[in-house]
């Protein structure tokens, strides 16, 4: 292929700006041309496309967000709506396409590939709710943005003796509570994955104050529950103190950090070698430390297995 376009689609997250400079400039170091989609599928419907050049891309792998702005896009959904991008992407000259993005967007690129045009995608999402990689861009640091807000947040508890809930974002799937509830010492976490019993909770921060432990953490995912009723329950059940935090799109946000920067540009470069050799219908992963490829499809079809070890080991050392 000669001439390809990228987009970033759905909820923004940090180190897609690494990726898309990786695909600007690796494209054309094998000589292509890359054309930039601006606010993902709908920008596509509406052409908003402009090539881009290797100074389009300076002094940007350091900021969170996406230059090429987002969207989410209810027209694209329908089949009506990718025929119409694909005239869009024909009318440009674009022959294959990359689409950065969670697993809307991903399904969105899924669903070109079926339709005959050939299209990559690489997992940008803080959730880290796909199955077929260990890892998406944003979500290390959007861990570290929840975990610098739980290491505030414990200093006004403590000081105070009170319970805090931080909510956090991942839709359905509880790996960013998780990791940051990990990392920030959480005595308690509640995932979506794991149902969780209120009277199990009271107990354990009621035998805590009995050791004289008179502040806690729970992390909450947002998938989980609602942080105000849970709050409410904990306090009329304990007495002890609650105050909840939700810590919502400042999560999106920020520097990428030196994981999200790595992925996204080893992502980038490896989608453009794919679509360089007419390889399309494939997304991006991470498995054990190596980059891969694996069929759109089939990729997207694998269901995500939470890790109830690792959830058993946060609940063993947290205490
Ligand atoms: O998928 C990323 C995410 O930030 C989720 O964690 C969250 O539930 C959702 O997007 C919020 O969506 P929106 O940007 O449409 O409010």
């Amino acid at each position: 292929m000669k001439t390809i376009g990228v987009l970033s689609s759905g909820g923004d997250a940090p180190g897609m700006n690494a990726a898309i400079r990786a695909v600007v400039r690796y494209g054309i170091y094998l000589g292509m041309r890359v054309y930039g989609i601006e606010r993902g599928f709908a920008g596509l419907l509406d052409g908003c496309i402009y090539e881009m050049n290797m100074g389009s891309v300076s002094d940007i792998v350091q900021r969170g967000g996406t230059i090429l702005k987002t969207a989410r896009c209810d027209e694209f959904r329908k089949e009506s709506g990718q025929w119409k991008a694909i005239a869009q992407l024909k009318k440009n000259k674009i022959e294959g396409l990359i689409v950065i993005g969670g697993d809307g967007s991903l399904k969105g690129a899924m669903d070109l590939s079926e339709l005959g045009f050939p299209s990559v995608g690489i997992p940008g999402t803080i959730d880290n709710d796909l199955a077929y990689t260990d890892y998406t861009l944003g979500f290390d640091t959007a861990c570290n943005t929840a975990l610098d807000a739980i290491n505030k947040l414990r200093d006004t508890m403590t000081s105070h003796e009170r319970v805090a809930i931080v909510q956090v974002m991942g839709r359905h799937c509880g790996d960013l509570a998780l990791y940051c509830g990990i990392g920030g010492g959480a005595e308690i976490i509640i995932v979506p994955e794991i149902p969780v019993d209120l009277k199990e909770v009271c107990q354990k921060l009621l035998a805590a104050n009995v050791r004289g432990k008179h502040s806690e953490i729970i992390v909450l995912a947002e998938g989980a529950g609602n942080s105000a009723e849970i709050a409410a329950t904990i306090e009329k059940r304990t007495g002890i103190p609650v105050r909840t935090t939700v810590l919502g799109y400042i999560q999106r946000g920020g520097n990428p950090s030196m994981q999200d920067r790595f992925l996204g540009t080893n992502m980038g470069a490896y989608a453009v070698q794919l679509l360089e050799k007419n390889i399309g219908n494939r997304i991006i992963g991470i498995k054990n430390n190596r980059f891969y490829d694996i069929d759109i499809v089939e990729g997207l079809a694998l269901k995500k297995e939470f890790n109830k070890e690792l959830f058993e080991t946060a609940n063993i050392v947290a205490k």
